[in-house]
């Protein structure tokens, strides 16, 4: 422990300078006294070139000289006339609390020492002083002041760390965000350039899906995993023979059975992939039908997955509206009135009400715009869709 004693002694202001608040080598010292002896006592014993000590005669013209002034520590008598020594510590401590602060009284008694230490006195000296009770008192003040800075100071500086790596973390997280997304958009270039005739399709039943989703309040985290499921619905198709995937006549019985594997190759393909477990799901069940005669499990109604409900109308929606070897394509208003007709036997009704209520021009506004799905960050998406559904409003 830093000794001032000794280091007034010696003349060694170096280990002063080591506990000064601001790392200059003067301890700054008010002495508060009415009595102008005992404030001349104090300024004779904490003198130069250690300390440099500033007498007040009263709690008002110390807390002045506060404000005016940089000091290390207060030494203030306990009963002074005005405020006294209780108050003028109440307020020290409220608005320099890095101060060291001495009470002096003329009583030896402890319970007004402690009293005082309960308000945040350092210590507390009876009179007469002495010199070595002071320095030593001070020593230790100052000493409890320098760690309280240093734990300060630390504490600081670890939440600073905290907060920088913080920051490192979350940017390495929307790295692998990043990468993890870039997969999924070569996942689904990689299915869409495959299966040529529907360019462009894993991107538009996306937004199709996401639209109707929102509609019925749907939170950010399942429009998350809607929006990877709808993109990699038809994943399967990787592994089905271009024979047959691109074969441009009408399939044989073995052919559409082979072809209808699709779900169940793609839902093997990502069901292990952790991010994937609930895409998974959708592409397993998006050939369903609310009647049951859909596929690969024939479920009915609300057995089907509330997502592959909807991405079935928004597969069903791009499939009619999109151009094909064999038929041209058809109008949206012809593929609403379709899904209209086949609610409650291939699709949802509620599903089906929710879509026939968005305003018929959004559907080809977001075919036309080409969009890409650039994130599988809901709240992006959504904004994308906001977007294009005011400037289709402005542009009917
Ligand atoms: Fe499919
Ligand atoms: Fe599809």
């Amino acid at each position: 422990m830093v000794n001032i004693n000794q280091s007034v002694g010696k003349n060694n202001q170096s280990v002063v300078h080591a506990i000064t608040s601001d790392g200059g080598s003067v301890v700054r010292v008010l002495a508060v006294d009415d009595e102008a002896p005992s404030c001349k006592l104090l300024a004779t014993m904490l003198g130069p070139p250690a300390f440099h000590c500033t007498t007040a005669s009263n709690g008002q013209e110390a807390l002045l000289t506060l404000q005016r002034e940089r000091f290390d520590a207060v030494i203030s008598d306990l009963y002074m006339p005005g405020i006294s020594g209780m108050e003028l510590l109440t307020e020290v401590r409220r608005s320099h609390p890095h101060l060291a602060f001495l009470v002096t009284t003329g009583m030896d008694d402890v319970d007004v020492g402690v009293q005082a230490m309960r308000r945040g006195a350092d210590d507390y000296l009876v009179k007469p002083l002495h010199e070595g009770a002071v320095l030593a008192s001070l020593e230790s003040a100052l000493y409890k002041r320098q760690l309280g800075r240093e734990i300060e100071n630390y504490r600081q500086h670890l939440e600073e760390m905290v907060a920088e790596r913080t920051g490192q973390l979350r940017e390495a997280v929307q790295q692998i965000e990043r990468n993890y997304e870039d997969t999924l958009l070569a996942l689904g270039a990689a299915i869409d350039l495959r299966d040529n005739e529907t360019a462009g399709h894993s991107q538009r039943v996306c937004h199709y899906s996401l639209q109707i989703a929102r509609e019925m309040g749907w939170s950010d985290n399942q429009l998350g995993s809607l929006a990877r499921g709808a993109y990699l619905h038809d994943i399967g198709k990787l592994g089905i023979p271009d024979g047959i995937l691109l074969k441009p006549g009408v399939l044989t019985v073995d052919e559409r059975k082979l072809m209808q594997r699709h779900v169940q190759i793609g839902f093997d393909l990502v069901k292990d992939i952790a991010l994937l477990a609930d895409a998974a799901e959708i592409v397993l069940a998006h050939h369903e039908r609310y009647d049951g005669s859909g596929y690969p499990r024939g479920l009915k109604g609300d057995e089907i997955l509330l997502s592959a409900r909807i991405f079935s109308i928004a597969d069903t929606l791009d499939a009619i509206t999109s151009n094909r070897p064999y038929r041209r394509a058809s109008s949206f208003e012809f593929a609403r009135e379709t899904i209209g007709q086949l609610s409650g036997s291939q699709f949802d009704p509620k599903a089906v009400r929710v879509f026939l209520a968005i305003p018929r021009d959004f559907w080809p506004t977001i075919a036309r715009s080409q969009q890409k799905v650039v994130t599988f960050s809901a709240a992006l998406t959504r904004e994308e869709s906001v977007r294009s559904l005011c400037a289709s409003k402005r542009n009917p």
